[in-house]
C-alpha cells in the first residue's frame, strides 16, 4: 500500500537553532519525512500533495505542559479572587457539578482552543469524576496529551473525596487502556498537597513512575498554599513531595513561584519539569515564578495556560510573550529570556517535560506535530527576525494550519471538528451553575 504522503512549503524554524529560508516539511503518516530547502528536496523526493502559499511560517506546534480543559465551563465565573478562595468557592463546587455530557462540552471546548493557538500537545487535569469522558473528548479532539484524573482524598468538599485505593485501581483501569506512547496517555495527577494524603501522594508517583506516566501536581503557587503545606507536613512544598517519592524526570511541578535556595536545589537534583504559568500566576496575583533563575540553573521549564477561570483562556501566544516579558521586569534586564529561550520552552523544552523524544522539533523521523503561521497579518510586517514575530507579535488568528499526528485538524483558521454542539451544552451549563462567590 502506497504511503500518504504531503508536504507544506514556507519559511521553516525548525527549532531554536535551526532556520530554513524557503525550505520544505514532507510528512508521511503520521511522521516527519524530511525536512530542507525546496529548491533541493523537490529534486530528491516525490513531495506528494504539496500545501504552498506565500508568507508561511511553518514550525513546531506548541507544547502545553499544564492545563485544565475541564474548567473551561467556569470562564469569567471566578474574577479577582485569590487562589484558596478562587478554588474552594468557584472551581471545586463547579466540577463537583459537572456531569458526563458537560465535561465532554467543556473538555472539547478547551481542546478546541487549545489547537485553535497553535497547541498540539497539552498536560491536562481533569476533575475526580467521569475521568472517560475527558479522555475521550482528548482523543476525539484530535490533540495529543497525558490527560489525568484529579486524585484528591483530604480537604476538599466531601462529594470530592475518594478512598485511596479505589483511586489508585481506577487509575490503574486508564493506564492500561491508555499507555504509554498512545497520541493520548494517561497521567497521575494528584491536585496538590493539601487536597492529598502522604500516602496518596507516595503511591501515586509509584504507579506513575512504574508505568512511565506523567506524575503532574500543582506546587508553591501562593503564600497561603504554602502555609497550609507546612501545617500539613512540616515542610515546604518541594522538601515533602521529595520525601514522598514525587520528584524527578517524569514529573511536572506547574508554577513553583516560591521556591527557595535548598528547593530550587532539589528540582535540579532530580531533573524535576517545571510548568510556567505567566497569565494564571498574573491574575490570581500568584507572584512572578523565578524563571530565569531556573534556567540559569539549567532547570527544564515549558510554558502553559493554565485552566480558563485562571488565565482567561488557552492563547499560547500571550503566554510566551508574558513569561518572557515578567522576568525582564523581575530581573530588571532586558536581556532577560530573549525570543529564542522562549521559543525553545514552548516547543522543545515543553516536550522534554511531558517525556516526548519525537516532538518539539521539525526532523527526520520525528511525530508530524506542526504548525504554519499566515504572516499576511499587519502585525506580521516587517519580519526581521522569525522567532521575535512568533514569541512577540504573532498571535492565535495567525494560526492557519494545526497538524497533529500528521492530521490536519486546522485548516485556514478553522478547526476539522466542530464544536458546535459542546457550545450549547456549554451555554445551557452556564445558566444553570450556582457557585458560592
Ligand atoms: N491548586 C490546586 N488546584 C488548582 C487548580 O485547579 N488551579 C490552579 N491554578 N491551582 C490549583
Amino acid at each position: 500500500m502506497k504511503n500518504h504522503r504531503y508536504s507544506i512549503v514556507g519559511d521553516i524554524i525548525a527549532s531554536s537553532e535551526i532556520f530554513i529560508k524557503n525550505g520544505v516539511v514532507i510528512i508521511e503518516d503520521n511522521k516527519i519525512y524530511e525536512v530542507g530547502e525546496f529548491d533541493k528536496l523537490k529534486k530528491e523526493y516525490d513531495l506528494g500533495t504539496i500545501y504552498e502559499e506565500t508568507n508561511n511560517i511553518v514550525m513546531p506546534g506548541f507544547v502545553n505542559t499544564h492545563s485544565h480543559a475541564v474548567q473551561t465551563a467556569f470562564r469569567g465565573a471566578a474574577d479577582d479572587l485569590d487562589l484558596l478562595p478562587w478554588l474552594h468557592n468557584v472551581i471545586l463546587p463547579g466540577e463537583i457539578s459537572l456531569n458526563k455530557k458537560q465535561i465532554e462540552a467543556s473538555c472539547r471546548i478547551g481542546y478546541a482552543e487549545m489547537l485553535l493557538s497553535g497547541i498540539t500537545s497539552t498536560n491536562d487535569m481533569l476533575t475526580s469524576k467521569h475521568s472517560l469522558s475527558g479522555i475521550r473528548a482528548a482523543v476525539d479532539s484530535g490533540i495529543r496529551g497525558h490527560i489525568g484524573k484529579m486524585l484528591m482524598d483530604r480537604n476538599v468538599p466531601e462529594e470530592m473525596i475518594e478512598d485511596k485505593d479505589d483511586i489508585l485501581k481506577e487509575c490503574t483501569n486508564y493506564a492500561t487502556k491508555f499507555p504509554n506512547g498512545n497520541r493520548v496517555q494517561f497521567a497521575y495527577t494528584p491536585r496538590f498537597i493539601p487536597a492529598c494524603s502522604n500516602e496518596l501522594m507516595r503511591e501515586s508517583a509509584i504507579d506513575a513512575y512504574e508505568k512511565q506516566l506523567i506524575f503532574h501536581t500543582h506546587s508553591s503557587e501562593n503564600m497561603d498554599e504554602m502555609k497550609w503545606v507546612k501545617e500539613l507536613t512540616g515542610k515546604s512544598n518541594i522538601e515533602a513531595l521529595n520525601e514522598f517519592g514525587c520528584m524527578g524526570q517524569n514529573t511536572i511541578l506547574a508554577h513553583a513561584i516560591w521556591t527557595d535556595e535548598r528547593e530550587t536545589k532539589i528540582i535540579k537534583e532530580t531533573e524535576t519539569n517545571i510548568s510556567h504559568n505567566p497569565s494564571s500566576n498574573m491574575k490570581l496575583a500568584s507572584g512572578i515564578a523565578p524563571i530565569s533563575d531556573y534556567c540559569d540553573e539549567k532547570i527544564n521549564v515549558g510554558i502553559a495556560t493554565d485552566g480558563s477561570p485562571a488565565s482567561g483562556g488557552h492563547d499560547f501566544f500571550l503566554e510566551m510573550k508574558l513569561a518572557s516579558f515578567l522576568q525582564k521586569i523581575k530581573n530588571k534586564n532586558p536581556k532577560s529570556l530573549p525570543a529564542k529561550d522562549i521559543f525553545y520552552m514552548a516547543t522543545k523544552g515543553g516536550a522534554k517535560s511531558l517525556n516526548y523524544e519525537n516532538v518539539g522539533e521539525l526532523k527526520k523521523g520525528n511525530l508530524a506535530d506542526i504548525i504554519v503561521l499566515n504572516t499576511d497579518n499587519p502585525n506580521a510586517k516587517p519580519i526581521y527576525d522569525p522567532y521575535s514575530f512568533v514569541v512577540y507579535s504573532a498571535q492565535t488568528r495567525d494560526v492557519d494550519k494545526v497538524i497533529v499526528n500528521g492530521e490536519i485538524q486546522v485548516d485556514n483558521g478553522s478547526l476539522i471538528n466542530s464544536i458546535k454542539d459542546y457550545i450549547v451544552i456549554a451555554e445551557k451549563y452556564k445558566d444553570e451553575f450556582i457557585f458560592n462567590k
